[in-house]
């Protein structure tokens, strides 16, 4: 990423001004800027989801980046693997098994998180789960609606809501949602997943708003497929499901956990400090 983490102020400005002056080619600016870390040294993140897919990424990528990661997961053993990596690699991190459907647990993980640390910096609201069944709405399941926005809609208000008591606090934070294309464009046979993901972006602009005074900033990303174990299950429900998906995007392939990654810790780095609210697509060109 040529733009992150510059530390000069506007880095497109910068750009200019060097040109002007001659004094530095654009590949020395480029080395310059892509070799910066990502400002994230030092925060203390909860990573919800943090077992698999793109919440394993994104902590061994906030681990790289010198944050010290709560990886917390229903799936304990996946959480503690996670963890285990990043130790591994000379990283700081503990797991903490969690449910985000139960207030009373997501509660219990941000007080357990800021009693060992005595603070929150960052919330990555990334546990999801998708259907069992891809139906039409009229023969949609009862229990696929529930458990899905139990999960990925109420979940995600439950892991703001703890969070940002303990940010407002503090008087600084940021949380990042994992939504998905499917909460920005509309998408078929799986209702309760769009609506979810929806919620998801609206709560991110409503919450932004409430909290960008108290310096505290709220964003979402939305990727579209992703190869996951979520995605692993989309591609087995139905013959050819892999090369259909394929046609609707023009670079020709899924996105990747660590792609999401990056630009998940990019929000909450101190390098975007002046972007709250925003949802960021990343989709391969499918919107265009
Ligand atoms: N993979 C995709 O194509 C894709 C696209 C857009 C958005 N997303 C979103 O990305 C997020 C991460 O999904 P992924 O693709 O990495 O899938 P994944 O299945 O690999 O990982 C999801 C993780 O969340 C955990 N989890 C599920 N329900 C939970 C709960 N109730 N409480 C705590 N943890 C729970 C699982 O144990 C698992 O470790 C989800 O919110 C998903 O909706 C995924």
């Amino acid at each position: 990423m040529v733009l992150r983490n510059s530390g000069l102020g506007d880095p497109l400005l910068m750009w200019m001004i060097f040109d002007w002056d001659n004094d530095v080619n654009s590949k020395s600016i480029y080395a310059f800027f892509s070799q910066q870390p990502m400002q994230v040294e030092n925060k203390t993140v909860i990573i919800t989801g943090a077992g698999s897919g793109i919440g394993a990424a994104t902590a061994k990528l906030f681990a790289r980046h010198k944050a010290t990661v709560i990886a917390s997961d229903m799936d304990l053993e996946g959480a503690k693997r996670t963890v285990a990596t990043i130790e591994e690699q000379g990283g700081n991190a503990m797991a903490i098994q969690t449910n985000v459907a139960f207030h009373e647990e997501v509660a219990e993980l941000v007080n357990r998180t800021v009693s060992e640390y005595g603070k929150l910096d960052v919330l990555i609201n990334n546990a999801g789960t998708g259907p069992r069944q891809l139906r039409k709405t009229g023969d949609f399941g009862l229990d696929d609606w529930d458990r899905v926005i139990r999960v990925n809609q109420t979940g995600v208000f439950y892991g703001m809501k703890y969070a940002l008591q303990q940010m407002a606090k503090q008087g600084y934070g940021g949380i990042v949602n994992v939504a998905s294309l499917a909460g920005v464009k509309a998408s078929i046979n799986h209702i309760s997943y769009a609506a979810s993901k929806f919620a998801v972006v609206g709560m991110t602009k409503a919450a932004a708003l409430e909290y960008a005074a108290m310096n505290i900033r709220i964003n979402a990303v939305c990727p579209s497929y992703t190869e996951s174990g979520l995605l692993d299950k989309l591609l087995s429900m139905g013959p050819n499901v892999e090369s259909i998906l394929k046609r609707h995007i023009p670079m020709n392939r899924f996105c990747t956990a660590e792609e999401v990654a990056e630009a998940i810790v990019w929000l909450a780095s101190d390098s975007t400090g002046y972007i709250t609210g925003q949802a960021i697509v990343l989709d391969g060109g499918a919107q265009l």
